[in-house]
Order: C-alpha cells, then structure tokens, then sequence
C-alpha cells in the first residue's frame, strides 16, 4: 500500500484519492497570481501543524518576511512553528536581488545549485523534515545562461529531494505561448512524478480559478477541471460539478 500525505488543501485530498503518494516529487504549475504560493504555504504549514510533518519551504521569489506577512492573512502563524523547530524557511530571495537579510537560513550572494542543495539537505535534517517546497524553480536557474545548466539545475533539486525521501512540492511559472501553455525551460514536468496546473480564467467578465491534475504517476486520480476559491482560510477546492 503506498501511503498518502494530506496536502492540507480540502477538496483536493479527495481528487487526489486520498492525498500525494509519500516521497513523491510533484510541481505545481500556473500563472503569476493563480496560487502556487498560497497552495505551497497551506501544505507546510498544515503538515507541521496538523500531523507533525516539519516542512522546509525555500523561497526564492518573495522574501520571508513578505510571505509570513501575506500567510498571516489565512491565519497561519509561520513564526510559532518556526521557533518550535516545525518549519525552516530558507531565504534565497534576499540573495538573489542582491539584497543584505537577517534570516538564520540564507543562501549568500552569488550562490550557485550546490549551495542551494547543501543548505536544503541541512535544513530538512535539522528538524526531520518529511515535507520540501521550492518556490520556484523558475527564479533557481536566473544566475545561469544557457538552457542547458538551468535544465541541469532543474534536475539536481529534484534529484535531491526525492533523495531525502520527503514529499515536495515545486513551483513554475508557465507562459502561454501560440502552442499553449508551455513551463518555462520545458523539463520541468518530465522530471517530477506529478503535475497539478492551476488557472486563473475569465469568464463572463470575472476571474475564475481551476485546477487541474495533469499528471501523477502511480495512482487513479480525477481528470476533470475544478473549480477552486481562495478564501479568508485558505484555498478550497470545490466539487467538479459546480464548475
Ligand atoms: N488573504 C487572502 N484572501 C483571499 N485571496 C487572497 C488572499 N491572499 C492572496 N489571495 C489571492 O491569491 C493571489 C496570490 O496567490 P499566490 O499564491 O501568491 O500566486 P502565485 O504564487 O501563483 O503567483 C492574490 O492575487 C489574491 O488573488
Ligand atoms: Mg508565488
């Protein structure tokens, strides 16, 4: 039997037959503004809180203050957890826009993937970390140049975490391009064992979030679109039929 980490997210445990396959390696993919962090965020912080799964999440877009800030809003304490050693965030933004930080997990300037892997094993060995998020991938491979070593990049932080035997979640920003909607380096969706897309769409004049699982290799799971919200406690996934 394989076993199941509940993502925290309600609705979405039930589409997935009974949550994420343990030591699975998934990303999640989407526009700017369609949830990846909002979702990332709900299934650490619900792992640490509800069934005592640390989690490391790795912020490379937004500075950890900014997205303690931002989860406050949901009602989710970040910092409570982080003192009793429940979640380590790891500050690879500060860094990458080449600004100073006081975080105790920083990545320094000019960092390359080695660090980012060796500050990554650290953190999740520190508190037994069954949960990794990395957000996102797309702002791991700026420092590279050519495709190639971005793709390799890509490739050792998936490596890695399916090395730690954690389940982790990464994020990309997909791009929509006349041949649909593409990831941004194009590997991205080969290398993880699954893949939830999610979608900001307008219809009759109003936006309207979905998502969608694309891929999840190993077990039976819905293929039909469904309708989410992201409310005052978080995202909630609601019943197909409604969309
Ligand atoms: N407290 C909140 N209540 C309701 N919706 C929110 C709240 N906080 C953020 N959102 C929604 O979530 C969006 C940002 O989601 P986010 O996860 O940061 O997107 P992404 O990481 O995909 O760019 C915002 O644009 C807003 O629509
Ligand atoms: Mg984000």
């Amino acid at each position: 039997m394989l076993l199941r980490v509940k993502t925290g997210v309600p609705g979405l445990d039930g589409i997935l037959h009974g949550g994420l396959i343990k030591g699975s390696n998934i990303l999640v993919t989407g526009g700017p503004g369609t949830g990846k962090t909002v979702l990332c965020a709900q299934f650490i912080y619900s792992g640490a809180l509800k069934h005592d799964e640390p989690g490391v999440f790795v912020t490379v877009e937004e500075r950890p203050n900014e997205m303690r800030k931002e989860i406050e809003q949901f009602g989710w304490n970040m910092k409570e957890l982080e003192e009793n050693e429940k979640i380590i965030i790891i500050d690879v933004a500060s860094s990458k826009a080449g600004l100073s930080t006081d975080e105790p997990w920083a990545l320094k300037r000019g960092f390359d993937i080695n660090m980012l892997a060796q500050e990554i094993y650290k953190a999740s060995r520190e508190i037994d970390a069954q949960r990794i998020v990395v957000d996102s991938l797309s702002g791991v491979g700026i420092r590279y140049e050519k495709e190639a070593e971005i793709r390799e990049a890509i490739f050792k932080i998936s490596a890695l975490l399916r090395q730690l035997e954690v389940t982790s979640i990464m994020t990309t920003e997909t791009l929509t391009s006349s041949t649909g909607t593409v990831t941004r380096y194009g590997v991205e969706e080969f290398i993880s064992q699954g893949v939830i897309e999610l979608f900001l769409d307008e219809e009759n004049r109003e936006l309207k979030r979905s998502l969608l699982i694309r891929k999840m290799r190993g077990t039976a799971h819905s293929l039909k679109r469904f309708p989410f919200e992201i409310r005052s406690s978080g995202i909630v996934v609601l019943p197909g039929d409604e969309f």
